[in-house]
């Protein structure tokens, strides 16, 4: 995604800092070019329903111009948890909370998120990419942590189901398919999601949601995370929200939104791909209310495959 020089002027100027505490009602929809340490201390209280939290993890990186520096356990879980205790301030006591990190990560991560919300899961999530090792496993997964403040939470998992190919069409004895749907497109089964995703493919140079951030996330990702977690309306927060990812797809999933960052040049981004959300709500990988496997972008698109069924046709979504 290439942005002109006259062009960034005018994004930047979508952009907001907070001076005073904002309103809740002011809260909706804005990007915020701050960094965090300051930005929220105006936040107001019990605002969000559901938190999308994508932090540094704990490895040396560049972000734009600012070097996040690995550290010990100890050290990061200090950090982790300063920022976090201001974060809970502003959720409702019905929200969610999605925590992105690496297997390594993941401990110190996990500590602070059990001595502050209910764990409820750790979604496990295959990257394709990965550097091989000479001496260790390649390292080609991810962890999300899944939270809630209280017991009281919203979990849509009809929204969130898997539409695969069967591969073995077993059939009853007296000649149906067994929980799986025959069609003119194909043979289809929708399955619950489980806590380990390898359906998921890293943006690349091709896909239209690719950006030069260093650690974007897929939005098909992030889209599991929203549908599951939020009903429409409802205001999803992203405080490292890097080229706006989580932002993006809560506008494109009819979802209020507000993000933080603290590079000029991501949130650009951020503001570039809002302003695309507006005509295209396309997420790759989602199509016809169902998640679909890596490479069926053939099948995606004969979204209404009819079902066959005595003869006659019937729609399946
Ligand atoms: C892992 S990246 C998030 C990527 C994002 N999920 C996306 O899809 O583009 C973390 C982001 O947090 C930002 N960041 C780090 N420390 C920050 C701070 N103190 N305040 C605001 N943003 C910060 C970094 O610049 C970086 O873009």
């Amino acid at each position: 995604m290439n942005i002109s020089a006259g062009e960034k002027t005018k994004l930047t100027a979508k952009l907001s800092i907070l001076k005073n505490i904002l309103e809740p009602s002011k809260s909706q929809n804005l990007l915020i070019h701050q960094d965090i340490n300051e930005a929220l201390s105006y936040l107001p209280e019990k605002f969000v329903d559901l938190l999308v939290v994508d932090p540094p993890y704990n490895l040396s990186k560049t972000y734009a111009n600012t070097k996040f520096s690995k550290t010990n356990d100890e050290e990061y879980e200090l950090w982790f948890e300063e920022w976090l205790t201001l974060v809970k301030k502003c959720l409702k006591d019905d929200a969610s909370i999605y925590v992105c990190t690496d297997w390594q990560t993941s401990i110190p991560v996990q500590k602070v998120l059990a001595k502050h919300f209910k764990i409820r899961n750790r979604i496990t999530w295959e990257r394709e990419k990965g550097r091989g090792a000479k001496a260790n496993w390649k390292n080609c997964s991810e962890d999300i942590w899944f939270c809630t403040v209280s017991n009281d939470y919203y979990f849509n998992v009809e929204a969130v189901k898997l539409k695969r190919k069967v591969i073995a069409p077993y059939r009853s004895d007296e000649g149906a398919p067994k929980d799986w749907e025959e069609t003119d497109a194909g043979n289809f089964r929708l399955t619950h999601p489980s806590n380990l995703w390898t359906d998921i493919t890293l943006p690349f140079w091709s896909m239209p949601e690719n950006t030069d951030h260093p650690t974007q996330k897929p939005e098909k990702l992030i889209a599991k995370l929203i549908l599951a977690s939020s009903e429409k309306g409802e205001l999803v927060f992203d405080p490292f929200m890097g080229s706006g990812t989580t932002c993006v797809v809560a506008k494109k999933l009819g979802r209020k939104y507000l993000g933080i960052e603290r590079e000029l040049d991501y949130c650009q981004l951020a503001v570039k791909r809002i302003e695309l959300a507006t005509d295209n709500k396309n997420i790759q990988g989602y199509a016809g209310g169902y998640f679909w496997e890596r490479n069926s972008l053939a099948d995606q698109k004969n979204k209404a495959p009819v079902k066959k069924k005595n003869n006659s046709q019937e729609e399946l979504f």
